[in-house]
């Protein structure tokens, strides 16, 4: 038997990947839909979207009842999606934890792929920094730069809980290069964090020793202020969704 009759070939177009659309007697060739498709599903596996948020949409993202106070978020991020491309501002998700940033980010940039064409990446601020880290290692065959370039290309990032690791002379300048160099070039990013935005050494702890760190604190000054000529500002506001209500509905 030839593989030809194992691969299952589509109706709409017998797998020529164009199909004749006909309005009135106007006959009109486009994509056919399997390749659209299609072209979402390559989109989707390079964007590395982590197993455990691949269920995060924007359709299962609740605002109503007890999430209410997320409404304007999901109304922000629904906004953001429809008006892509409009001009390449991104979005700044500021909150506390489980509060759905991340959910949200992930529900954007499937809707991006799948709607728009864009190609998307997602990366956990940590693990990126970790895997470039692990690039000046000799015995690691990927190079820094292999790491960085779909980083600086993707047309849209996510780079997820901004601020996270510790700040060192060295996490500070390549999140400034990261960033700089999308904003040089025009590239749309998705940040989420947990920090404050606020500037460094400004928000008092309860008690007199302990400060609150801000995400000044953890970006350096200068890059919060590039972060807000790149990101339009979006806070969720509510209570942590793993503790409350995940755990309710297991009972
Ligand atoms: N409004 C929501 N509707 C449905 N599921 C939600 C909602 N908010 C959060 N969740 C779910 O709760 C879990 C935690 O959400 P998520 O990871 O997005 O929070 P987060 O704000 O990114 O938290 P962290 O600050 O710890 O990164 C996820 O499984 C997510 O799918
Ligand atoms: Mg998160
Ligand atoms: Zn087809």
């Amino acid at each position: 038997m030839s593989t030809k009759t194992l691969v299952e070939i589509c109706p709409l177009c017998e797998g020529t990947g164009w199909k004749t659309l006909q309005t009135g007697n106007q006959r009109r060739v486009t994509r056919c839909d399997c390749m659209l498709r299609a072209r979402a599903g390559r989109m989707l596996e390079r964007a590395r979207i982590p197993k455990r948020y691949e269920h995060c949409e924007l359709s299962n993202f609740e605002f109503e009842g007890p999430h209410r106070r997320l409404a304007p978020a999901r109304m922000a991020a629904c906004k953001f999606v429809e008006e892509y491309p409009l001009d390449n501002t991104g979005l700044l998700l500021i909150g506390p934890i489980g509060t759905g940033k991340t959910h949200l980010a992930v529900g954007i940039i499937k809707e991006l792929m799948g709607g728009k064409g864009a190609s998307c990446l997602f990366y956990d601020y940590r693990e990126l920094l970790k895997e470039i880290q692990n690039s000046y290692n000799s015995s690691v065959q990927v190079t820094e730069l292999e790491v960085l370039r779909p980083v600086f290309e993707s047309e849209v990032l996510v780079l997820d809980e901004l601020g996270a690791v510790k700040p060192t002379e060295w996490v500070w300048d390549t999140v400034s290069l990261i960033l700089n160099t999308r904003y040089n070039n025009n590239r749309t990013t998705i940040i989420t964090t947990n920090f404050d935005d606020k500037p460094a050494g400004t928000v008092a702890g309860p008690r007199a020793a302990a400060r609150e760190e801000t995400l000044g604190d953890r970006i350096g000054e200068r890059m919060r202020s590039r972060l807000h000529e790149m990101c339009r500002i979006v806070r969720l506001d509510g209570e942590d969704f793993r503790q409350k209500f995940r755990s309710a509905s297991f009972r």
